[in-house]
């Protein structure tokens, strides 16, 4: 009676482990997995399609790119970064998420199951889509309370192929975007991060010792070329991703606040997306002003926020994206970067619509009379200044009165 499910389905031993699970446990008399292509690498869907197709009663892969890109596009105006991090899981989730139900509507599922854990982001994300679009949920790996050990065994008895090793058992989610490790060793703070859990970037000391300029264009807050080539931003991304991880870019190491409060230790690598915030960030502080810049930043934390939490149906979304997109209306030009040894750094900016002015700052133009700024420098301060000079008499006084006590 249990019916047919849908499973979101990585290939990875968590949603694997989940096709039996759903049968034995749950009594479902078909499993459909869908594997959702958001750019991760090729032999990764391969995989993940030639494992549903034998494990599962139907498999299916879907290629939302596409949308993916979209949602990428407005994190890179929204600067979007989580505790310092660019934000790359979470941003991925609603599309795989949107995707899942459209599989769940076609095929008449009767529920969507996912192998997210009950310590982590991924279920609320996941599930809020869902839950919007009536779908009962079911997520075995929360219900039965399982282990990762209990998993492997688990696998092996049913003659699941498995990667994952007791020495190796990192867990891995990657996109387009970023690439992210978790578990085994790693999660001991104290533990430095192996080399060999990295695999888009060498490692700084390895990365040549020659700078690499590279000079990027946006158009209305979206990187649209790269050293004046044109380029759509699948290939864009993909593009700096090679560059930028030749150069050891884009790695971090940090602990980080899941939305239930339970910190975790994580470890990412996303090259493009380092080089793109930085240098949207920095063409933003060319021709954004002063106030715009210092407004937005709280609208991006919000925003990095509601994305993190796999909150972005609320309304605030929408109002804080009608926000960010109005101020994106001049962020058009270009910024060159200077990739060396881990680091992206900008060298070089322009844009019709700089807030800057050479003429009124340079030291050597009269454009602007400096000496009005006299009068100005007057009133700078005023109310600091009688502060201290009140307090300063109010000591004065004391001073005086103790003296006269005695
Ligand atoms: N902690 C990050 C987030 O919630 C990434 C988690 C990715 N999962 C993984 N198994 N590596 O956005």
């Amino acid at each position: 009676m249990a019916g047919k499910v849908v499973l979101s389905y990585s290939g990875g031993l968590d949603t694997t482990v989940c096709i039996p699970l759903l049968k034995e446990k749950y009594g479902f008399e078909e499993v459909i997995t869908v594997t959702v292509d958001i750019g991760q690498p090729e032999k990764d869907i391969a995989e993940a399609e030639e494992r549903g197709r034998k494990y599962a009663d139907k498999h299916y892969t879907v290629d939302a790119k596409k949308e993916f890109i979209e949602s990428l596009f407005m994190l890179i105006k929204a600067n979007g970064d989580y505790e310092g991090y660019v934000l790359g899981t979470s941003i991925a989730r609603p599309v795989i998420a949107k995707k899942t139900v459209e599989i769940a509507e076609k095929e008449k599922a009767d529920a969507i199951a996912h192998g997210c854990t009950g310590k982590g982001n991924d279920q609320l994300r996941f599930e809020n889509v869902y839950l919007q679009h009536g779908f009962r949920v079911i997520a075995p790996m929360r219900e039965l309370n399982l282990t990762r050990e209990w998993e492997i065994d688990y696998a092996r008895n049913k003659g699941i192929e498995i990667k994952v090793t007791k020495e190796k058992p990192w867990s891995i989610d990657e996109n387009l975007w970023s690439r992210s490790v978790e578990g085994g060793k790693l999660e001991d703070p104290s533990f430095s991060p192996p080399e060999e859990i990295f695999e888009w970037t060498v490692s700084p000391e390895k990365s040549p010792n020659t700078p690499e300029v590279l000079k990027i264009e946006f158009e209305r807050g979206v990187p649209v070329a790269l050293n004046g080539e044109r380029l759509d931003g699948y290939t864009l991304i993909k593009r700096l991703n090679e560059i930028g991880g030749r150069h050891g870019v884009g790695r971090i190491d940090m602990m980080e606040d899941r939305v239930l409060g339970l910190k975790a230790r994580e470890n990412y690598e996303h090259p493009a997306a380092t080089i793109l915030i930085t240098a949207h960030r920095d063409l933003e502080k060319l021709v954004l002003s002063r106030r715009e810049l210092k407004f937005k930043k709280v609208v991006e934390e919000e925003w990095a926020e509601l994305v993190y939490y796999g909150l972005t149906n609320d309304p605030l979304f929408d109002a804080l994206n009608a926000f960010i997109d109005k101020t994106q209306e001049r962020v058009t030009g270009w910024v060159k970067m200077r990739l060396y040894k881990g680091s992206a750094t900008p060298v070089g900016r322009g844009s019709e619509y700089a807030l800057y002015s050479e003429e009124l700052t340079s030291f050597d133009t009269t454009l602007i009379d400096q000496r009005l700024a006299e009068g100005y420098s007057a009133f700078h301060g005023l109310q600091g200044r009688l502060y201290r000079e009140i307090m300063r008499r109010k000591a004065k006084r004391e001073k005086t009165d103790q003296y006269s006590d005695s």
